[in-house]
């Protein structure tokens, strides 16, 4: 449908301004003519049009020097230019100087073929406004510290983020997977007094128990075998500065008394060593699980679990903040198409609806990584469809709630489920075949059978 989208057309000929004129009036554009080059160079100087096109040779100004016009007065403007015969070379010029495309002029110029390129124009448009608007807010308050979005969920967490970062208070970030909590960890020491002190982390869930004890607390040469030489812990590394224990809730609970005597006296001994060492640290922790309801369960220590939330942090799911989607994307966006040194600079329309729709079970992380696998594989200057995995799509459309369909065929059950899985294990097939109970080659063959073979 046509909006409320201004067109002007210049061209001597006549007839086939008035038939392009007659078209556009016809699709419901707001479309006025000019008879030669000077006049529409006078007109595009007072009013602003979404659209010239324009004749190549008329008397006067020509469609050269028309459409340098309407780019100088508005950058947004797109141009389209008319070819006769013997003016081809001169469209391909133009195409350089930046118009859109060109319509050829014959007997045969057909009104369908004036809609379709004033249409690819006009979305082309629409779809750069609304991502260049989409980069304004990203420079804007929509992002701190590397965190991007606009709901009032993140405006939130920024403002915790701001209030924490300048105490030494223990702050305990919670959320599932890939929804930000090392980002926002890094946020409060960045932002605070300790930002020029180190940022230590340890990842409690990677290691076995013992060497969780001699990489927090360090170990004297000779502690236990292997033990070759004197090594500092992160607690001594990050002294003047932040220890990010991430996923807290996997420490054992003979650790976590351990920890609580640091945390209530900054002070401990490397393993193997009876010598104090003092040390001042912001632990910042975090956890994919509650905290809370592993109290409950008897395997996180009580008193530790109060002494790490101090300050609770809870960071939602991206599906409870869709609105964020769109800026994410673009962001990521950003950043692929110029580490792969790519001229990506949009999403289309339907991609973006349909990232926005997903449900986005590894949160802001799994977007990144779809978005940074569409930058790999795409060949043109916007996102598309195609860029996509297919899962993104045959999911969608093979959504059947959590409840069973009472029509739905045993064939469409199975489908649905088998896709449903997929989608869970990030389209890992080898995970997803094990969770469905069928062998791999099994899954290969009936994603083959529902033709999505390839990208899965
Ligand atoms: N609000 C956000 N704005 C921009 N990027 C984000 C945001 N949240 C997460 N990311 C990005 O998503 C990825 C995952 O984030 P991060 O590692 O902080 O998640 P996490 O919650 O620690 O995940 P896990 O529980 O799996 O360790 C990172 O690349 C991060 O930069
Ligand atoms: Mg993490």
């Amino acid at each position: 449908m046509a909006g409320n989208e201004k067109i002007l057309v210049a061209d001597d000929d006549s007839l086939m301004r008035e038939f392009i004129l007659e078209t556009l009036g016809r699709l419901g554009y707001d479309a006025i003519g000019v008879v030669d080059g000077n006049q529409a160079r006078e007109v595009l100087k007072k009013e602003r049009y979404n659209l010239v096109i324009t004749d190549i040779k008329m008397p006067g100004a020509n469609g050269i020097d028309v459409l340098k016009t309407a780019m100088s007065v508005n950058a947004e403007c797109k141009v389209i230019l008319i070819t006769g015969y013997g003016t081809i070379e001169n469209a391909v010029e133009a195409m350089k100087e930046g118009a859109f495309d060109y319509l050829t002029k014959s007997e045969k110029t057909s009104p369908d073929e004036i809609e379709l390129v004033v249409k690819k124009a006009l979305n082309y448009q629409k779809l750069e406004t609304e991502n260049r608007l989409l980069r304004s807010e990203l420079s804007g308050r929509y992002a701190f510290s590397n965190m991007i979005g606009k709901s009032p969920q993140m405006q939130r967490i920024y403002d915790m983020v701001n209030t924490v970062a300048n105490s030494n208070a223990t702050v305990l970030i919670t959320g599932k997977s890939g929804t930000g909590k090392e980002l926002v960890a890094r946020a409060i020491h960045f932002n605070g007094g300790r930002k020029d002190g180190p940022f230590v982390k340890l990842n409690c869930a990677a290691l076995p128990d013992g060497l969780v004890e001699s990489e927090l607390f360090g170990h004297e040469k000779g502690a236990f075998t292997g033990a070759i030489k004197t090594v500092k812990g992160r607690f001594e590394m990050a002294d003047s500065g932040t220890l990010l224990l991430d996923e807290i809730s996997e420490m054992s609970v003979s650790l976590q008394a351990k920890l609580l005597r640091v945390l209530q006296e900054q002070q401990f001994e490397r393993v193997g060593s009876g010598h104090t060492i003092e040390t001042d640290v912001r632990i910042i922790a975090t956890s994919n699980r509650n905290l809370g309801s592993e109290v409950r369960k008897g395997k996180f220590r009580e008193d530790l679990y109060y002494r790490l939330n101090v300050i609770p942090i809870e960071l939602p799911d991206l599906s409870q903040r869709r609105e964020d989607i769109p800026l994410l994307a673009i962001h990521f966006m950003e950043k692929y198409a110029k580490l792969n040194d790519k001229n990506i600079t949009s999403i289309s329309e339907s991609s973006m609806k349909i990232l926005s729709e997903y449900n986005w079970h590894g949160n802001v992380r799994e977007l990144e990584n779809f978005i940074e696998r569409a930058i790999v594989v795409s060949r043109t200057g916007t996102l598309n469809e195609a860029d996509f995995p297919s899962q993104l799509f045959a999911v969608e459309e093979n959504e059947i709630g959590e409840g069973i369909q009472a029509k739905a065929s045993i064939h469409e059950m199975e489908k649905s489920l088998i896709l449903k899985t997929l989608q869970a294990n990030n389209g890992n097939r080898t995970r997803a075949a094990k969770s469905l109970g069928i062998t791999t080659r099994t899954l290969r063959n009936k994603l083959h059978e529902y033709g999505l073979g390839s990208n899965h």
